[in-house]
Parts: C-alpha cells; structure tokens; sequence
C-alpha cells in the first residue's frame, strides 16, 4: 500500500507516517520548500520516507506529484492551521486550508483515479463554532444538561481558518456526491502532544513551564524566590553573601502572557487520532466522523495540571492576561461525543487529559 501525506512535516503528519509505516506502507510526504528546515518532527524518518516537494496551493505541482505517486491513500492535513493567524492573514489561510483542498480533488478527477484511491480531509471541531446541542438528564433526576457536539451539530464558523475548513468539508461531500469519490472527512477536536506548534495555547504554556524550569535551575541553591505579582516579571533574588547587603543578584522571568482563560476545549493526543483518520479510510463506505475525547476543560484546567506537575499550586502570580491574545472571534466551548467512531471504527483515546499534560511538561522541560 502506498500513502501521500500532504502535510508530513506538522503535527499530525509526523505520528501519521509513523503509524503508517509501522503498517507497511510506502509512504511519501509533500513538504514545501521555506527558508529553514521545517523535518525536525520527522527527522527519524528520513531515511523510511520519500519526500515530494510541493506546495499545495499549487495546482500543477499538486497535480504532478499525485500523477507521480499514485497513491492508494491521500490524507490531506496541510493547512493554515492556527485560528488567530488566520484573522490576520485570511488570504493565504483561504489558499492553503480551501484552494488547496481542491486542488488535491481536481487531480484525483483530471487523472481519473477517483475509484483507485481514497482520501481523508482534516475537518475541523472549529467549524461548529459557537453552536452546540444539548442532553438533558433532568428524566434520570440527575441536574446537569450536557452541551455537546456530534455529527448532527449544525456548522457556524467563526474565523477565516473556520471557514475555510467548512468549505473543504463541503468539498468533499460534494466530490463523493458527484463522482463517487472514497473521501472521509474527520472532524477532529483539538489534539495536542509533545510535537505541538509552541503557538497552540498548550504547547505555549508548557514550554513556558520548561524553559521556567531550566531557569530556575541556574539559580544558586540558596536563592529566595519573590515572585512579584505586580511586574511583568517573576523575581528570583539571589543572595549569595557574605552578607545580603553586600551581594544581592535579582534575576528576572518574563511571565507567561495569555489571551482568554475561560475557553474550554475538548483536549486529546495526537497519537491516538491520527489511528482514527487511518481507521476511517479502512472502512467499506466513506463517511464522516467526529473524533475527540468527550472532555472539556478551560484553559485555566490546562494551568492548573500544568503547574501543579512542577509543584506550582498557584499559577496566578505567573501569567499575565494580555489582550493582545484576545481574538476577534471567540469559540468558547468544544466538547465531541465521539459515539459513532467509537461504535463504526471502534475508536477510543487512550491517553486522558490528565497524562496528555504532563507528558508535554515532562518533554519541555527535559529537552
Ligand atoms: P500543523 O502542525 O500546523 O501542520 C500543518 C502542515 O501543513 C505542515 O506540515 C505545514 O508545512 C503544511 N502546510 C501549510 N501550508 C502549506 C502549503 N501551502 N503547502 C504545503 N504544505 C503546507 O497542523 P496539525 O496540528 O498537524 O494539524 C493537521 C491538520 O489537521 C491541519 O489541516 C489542521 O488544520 C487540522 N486540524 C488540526 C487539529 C489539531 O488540534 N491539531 C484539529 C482539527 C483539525 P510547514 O511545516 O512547511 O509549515
Ligand atoms: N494560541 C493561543 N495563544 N490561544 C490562546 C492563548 C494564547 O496565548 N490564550 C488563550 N488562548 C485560547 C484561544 O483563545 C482558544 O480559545 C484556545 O486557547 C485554544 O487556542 P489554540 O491552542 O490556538 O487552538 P484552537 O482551538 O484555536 O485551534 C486548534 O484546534 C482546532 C480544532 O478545534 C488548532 O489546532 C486548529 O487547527 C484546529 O482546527
């Protein structure tokens, strides 16, 4: 079997052709061609992977490499993928998260490989935007309504990335309408990991918490801390003696600066959902399924685990609100019932929300 990776070098692409390749696959992954070296998560791959370089707002390259490659599978997870970015550079999101995405169908169409190969799309929990359903458990005399999201949940995005995501979505549908293509969209929630982008509001904060501990550990023995609440600094004064008026060394943090702490997300590992796009396109019709854990947690939750894994019961006098992080559209609230990937691929995550964060703190501060 022989997959295409649009995206290899992110995230996702990285545990993907790691999954991959333990199955047996041949597999080659697009990279584009930018002015650093953007393999550091598939560094260890290397020698196992054929790399095509291309971009996917190109359609003639795009169009090539799938006529060079033909592929069995094609998993599309190239994108503009940071939602705040995506306010800011909308265009340049349009072309890499949409365009490119049809991009990819036109080539399937114009080489007449719609009934050789099959195509996963990475749809996106930010579609749904503000929208959610809800369960009552009032019946059962439990007091708690559920606010959700599954397949039912009407779409509302909120952002350019969003839309551009939806747009992508619909594509699909339309192209396995219309010409029968095998295309499984995967409308993933938020899926996080050690490889995270240091953009992404975890990855932020446990880098944050690694470089913290790495600085603290330059710290003489005998410093006493004095974490200021009122700079934007954490104060570390270090007296060394003989006596404190005589040698008095204060050494300074910049805080951790975030923008609303109140959002929840619906938080998983990476590694358990890249299983689910594979899962997706093994199946005899295609489909789409959301993928995520059932959970929400605030980004104060997120802190909360983060800090308290370094043995910081108090995060508060750390970070810093700053507007700056407030975006022009806000999606407060994800949480995936994950029913139908758990019942038709018999999906499950295995790594909870608890272990996804300190695994990430573990690796920031180890590295
Ligand atoms: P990521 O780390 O940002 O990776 C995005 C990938 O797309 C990178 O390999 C990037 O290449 C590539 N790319 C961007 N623009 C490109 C272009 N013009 N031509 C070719 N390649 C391009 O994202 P991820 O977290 O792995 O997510 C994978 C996919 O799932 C994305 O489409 C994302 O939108 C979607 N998704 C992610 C989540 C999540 O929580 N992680 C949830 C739902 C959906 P460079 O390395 O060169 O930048
Ligand atoms: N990035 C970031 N930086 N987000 C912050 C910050 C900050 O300093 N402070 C608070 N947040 C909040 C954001 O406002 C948002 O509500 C939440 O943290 C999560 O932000 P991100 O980690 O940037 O992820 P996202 O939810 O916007 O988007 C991710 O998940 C989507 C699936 O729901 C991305 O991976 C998308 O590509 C993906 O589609």
């Amino acid at each position: 079997m022989k997959a295409l990776i649009f995206g290899i070098t992110g995230q996702d692409g990285s545990y993907l052709a790691e999954l991959l390749l333990g199955k047996g696959y041949a597999v080659t992954g697009v990279a584009r061609r930018v002015s650093v070296d953007t393999t550091s998560r598939i560094g260890h791959l290397l020698d196992k992977v054929k790399i095509a370089e291309g971009d996917i707002t190109d359609q003639f390259c795009v169009s090539n490499i799938i006529y060079t490659e033909q592929p069995n599978e094609i998993y599309n997870l190239a994108a503009q993928s940071h939602v705040a970015t995506s306010f800011t550079n909308p265009s340049a999101t349009w072309s890499a998260t949409a365009a490119g995405t049809m991009n990819i169908l036109e080539s399937i169409r114009y080489h007449d490989m719609m009934n050789k190969v099959k195509f996963y799309q990475a749809s996106s929990s930010e579609m749904f935007g503000r929208n959610y359903n809800t369960r009552d458990y009032g019946k059962y005399n439990i007091d708690k309504v559920l606010k959700y999201q599954d397949e039912e949940t009407p779409f509302q995005p909120q952002s350019p990335y969003a839309i551009a995501k939806l747009a992508s979505h619909y594509l699909v549908d339309n192209y396995r309408e219309s010409y029968g293509l095998f295309g499984c969209s995967g409308i993933l929630f938020n899926h996080e990991s050690e490889r995270r982008g240091e953009k992404f509001v975890t990855r932020k904060i446990t880098k944050w918490i690694g470089d913290y501990v790495k600085w603290i550990k330059t710290l003489p023995e005998d410093c006493l801390m004095c974490n200021s609440v009122d700079s934007d600094v954490v104060q570390a004064c270090s007296v060394l003696g003989p006596t404190a008026d005589e040698q008095h060394l204060i050494s300074e943090f910049p805080k951790l600066r975030l923008g609303n702490l109140e959002a929840r997300r619906d938080w998983g590992h990476a590694e358990d959902y890249v299983e689910a796009m594979w899962l997706m396109l093994q199946q005899d019709k295609p489909d789409d399924y959301v993928v995520a854990t059932g959970e929400t947690h605030s980004i104060r939750e997120f802190l909360d685990v983060a800090f308290k894994h370094i043995g910081i019961d108090d995060w508060e006098p750390y970070v810093v609100v700053d507007p700056k992080f407030f975006r022009p559209a806000e999606v407060d609230y994800l949480l995936g019932l994950p029913s139908k990937a758990k019942y038709k691929l018999g999906w499950e995550r295995k790594i909870d929300f608890n272990s996804l964060v300190k695994r990430m703190v573990d690796h920031d501060c180890q590295t």
